[in-house]
């Protein structure tokens, strides 16, 4: 299983006073130092956290791997070319929304989906699609010839109760179990933190975990490193 985190709260916080600081390029850099796997970050169309500036030297400057999360559109698929991450995610986007609110609507954007990645295969980017843990969606996801799914993880996250939270966890084990058996490698984050992830880890067939808002949120007490460790110790 490995780790990879999104740093887009490091921008979050920067563009609260609009300033230089704190860098989210640093962010990246302590965050592989203390062993992260890869470095994910999410340019929104409104550019409100992570920006071109910082897509630039992210690219620069990770080593592990960089995964960019995005929309589907004209002028982000023409960045991404230009920036060749190692992945790209591809996520719905709304611009009244806090953070990523749903996953795909895979079957609903065939077409769409399917000419995108084909464009990015064309660069040599692997391709992931950010979906919620149902069937239609992930036979949807085979279908436009994607590589990886990321399974959302944020109604497991939310759940009220152990009940609930054992229930959306077989529901995330079948939608992974699903993916594997079609060949697609499988990725899962939204809402992981350092209470429920070692339950997410159970689904062995989860490849890769993208975790933000609960590494940076504690970032803030105990520093970066020591966020980013603590929660290595648990995903392994
Ligand atoms: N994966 C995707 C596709 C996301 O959009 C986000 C949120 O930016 C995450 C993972 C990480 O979620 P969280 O910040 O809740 O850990």
């Amino acid at each position: 299983m490995r780790l990879c985190i999104n740093i887009d709260h490091i921008a979050t916080l920067r563009e609260a006073r609009g300033g230089v600081e704190p860098d989210p390029v640093t962010a990246a850099q302590i965050c592989e130092l203390a062993g992260a796997e890869g470095i994910v970050c999410h340019l929104r169309e409104d550019r409100r956290h992570i920006n071109d500036r910082d897509l630039r030297l992210l690219r620069e400057t990770v080593k592990t791997k960089l995964d960019l999360e995005m929309a589907a559109t004209e002028e982000i698929v023409k960045i991404a070319i230009e920036t060749l991450p190692e992945l790209v995610t591809f996520v719905p986007e709304r611009r009244q929304e806090l953070t990523t609110e749903g996953g795909l609507d895979v079957r609903g954007h065939k077409h769409h989906l399917g000419d995108v990645i084909k464009e990015m295969h064309r660069h040599d980017i692997e391709v992931s699609l950010f979906i919620d843990p149902k069937a239609e969606q992930v036979e949807a996801a085979r279908e436009v010839e994607t590589d990886k799914i990321e399974i959302h993880t944020g109604e497991f996250a939310g759940a009220r109760n152990e009940r609930e939270q054992l229930e959306l966890l077989e529901v995330v084990r079948t939608s992974a179990k699903l993916a594997r058996e079609l060949g697609m490698g499988v990725n899962a984050g939204h809402g992981l933190n350092y209470l429920n992830v070692q339950m997410m880890c159970s689904v062995t067939e989860i490849e890769e975990m993208s975790i933000g808002h609960s590494i940076i949120s504690r970032a803030v007490f105990v520093g970066l490193d020591r966020a980013v460790r603590e929660m290595l110790a648990l995903v392994r």
